[in-house]
């Protein structure tokens, strides 16, 4: 017997006003800040994923021989939601994230919700949950959804069973920094991702093994670590949690998506606002010699955002970058920024009003 379960659906419907916190948006970091729902849809045996449903946000009930938990068989996404000046919501490119669950899921043997599912869901805990969507300006909504695999397993093998799940926390800037910029180490011993394994889908195992590195450089100062190529330790890959990007005059250089780098959403859409406002970019290996020419340096993700990198230590060397109002990075975030909010017009079509 299938011994995983979820909580009941909650009785009551989610809030009927536009009630929202009496919270002090302006001390929230990125910790995790429970709301008040989440999404739960199964998939059946047949490989389909029944009709979702709310619950309170709460604890799930899995057996010990989950997939998840033995085998790490998992996927997670990230998006926000913003609030729109004049009422309602706004969320950044959902369909994209629900794409990139259906690549990762063919990756690690699981089903997945088709995008529809994906971004209906999306919508539903946003709706949900609205009454922690901060204010303009104030952070975002963060949506976090999972695809693991609950079903019992002992051998090796796909689970024999499939859970949704998605929660949401509201969020600000990711790095204790704030917008300020943040201090790199190249790693040269742990690598994060190797040619042929999963560092491109977003699995959850490809995250607790680059802890130690992170550990390891915030007790020396740093912010975060850039982890090079496993097989030469030459080339940039990324950063733990995001991507990098290299700027030289009117040239923005990023490591191509070879299957060691995550394909970010963020990342995918600043190329294409760069492009659009003239800048050539290229998506290309990158020798860590590079770092030592480039005039900025900068980082993109869904949690992060757009962060400037301040210094890069490489090889005992500390290399400093340019930042402040007047540079590239600065220009691409706030043109990501204003899309995303609706200060500046979404000629792309990306934004999904709610
Ligand atoms: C995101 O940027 O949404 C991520 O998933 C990164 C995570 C480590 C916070």
């Amino acid at each position: 017997r299938a011994v995983s379960s979820m909580p009941e659906p909650c009785q009551s419907s989610p809030l009927s006003d536009d009630e929202s916190c009496d919270f002090d948006w302006d001390s929230l970091g990125f910790g995790l800040m429970p709301t008040d729902y989440m999404y739960i849809m199964k998939c059946s045996k047949d490989g389909k994923f029944e009709r979702g449903q709310m619950s309170r946000y709460g604890n799930i009930e899995l057996s010990p021989s989950a997939g998840v938990l033995n085998y790490g068989q998992g996927l997670f996404e990230g998006l926000k939601a913003y609030r729109k000046r004049d009422g309602g919501f706004r969320l950044f490119r959902p369909d994209q994230n629900a794409l990139r669950m259906m690549t990762g899921a063919e990756r690690m043997c699981m089903p997945s919700p088709s995008i529809e599912q994906f971004v209906d869901a999306v919508k539903q805990i946003t709706i949900a949950n609205r009454r922690w969507v901060p204010p303009l300006g104030k952070g975002s909504l963060y949506i976090r959804p999972l695809l693991i695999g609950t079903g019992p397993v002992l051998g090796l093998a796909p689970a024999p069973e499939y859970t949704f799940l998605i929660y949401a926390s509201p969020v600000r800037n990711y790095f204790k920094e704030g917008s300020a910029p943040l201090n790199l180490y190249v790693e040269n011993e742990f690598v994060r991702a190797s040619r042929g394994g999963t560092g491109g889908v977003k699995t959850i195992s490809n995250y607790a093994p680059v802890l130690k590195a992170i550990t390891r450089a915030k007790s020396r100062g740093f912010s975060d670590v850039l982890y090079l190529d496993s097989v030469n330790k030459r080339d940039l890959e990324e950063v733990s949690s995001c991507n990098i990007f290299l700027v030289k005059g009117n040239v923005i250089s990023t490591p191509a998506t070879n299957g060691t780098i995550l394909p970010g959403v963020t990342r995918k859409s600043i190329i294409e606002i760069a492009r659009d406002r003239g800048y050539e970019v290229e998506e290309r290996a990158i020798n860590m010699e590079e770092l030592f020419d480039a005039h900025e340096v900068f980082c993109t993700g869904t949690a992060v955002g757009v962060a400037p990198v301040g210094s890069i230590t490489c090889m005992d060397r500390r290399i400093e970058y340019q930042t402040g109002a007047d540079t590239t990075c600065q220009e691409l975030y706030s043109t990501l920024v204003g899309i995303q909010t609706g200060t500046i017009e979404d000629k792309m079509g990306w934004t999904v009003e709610i």
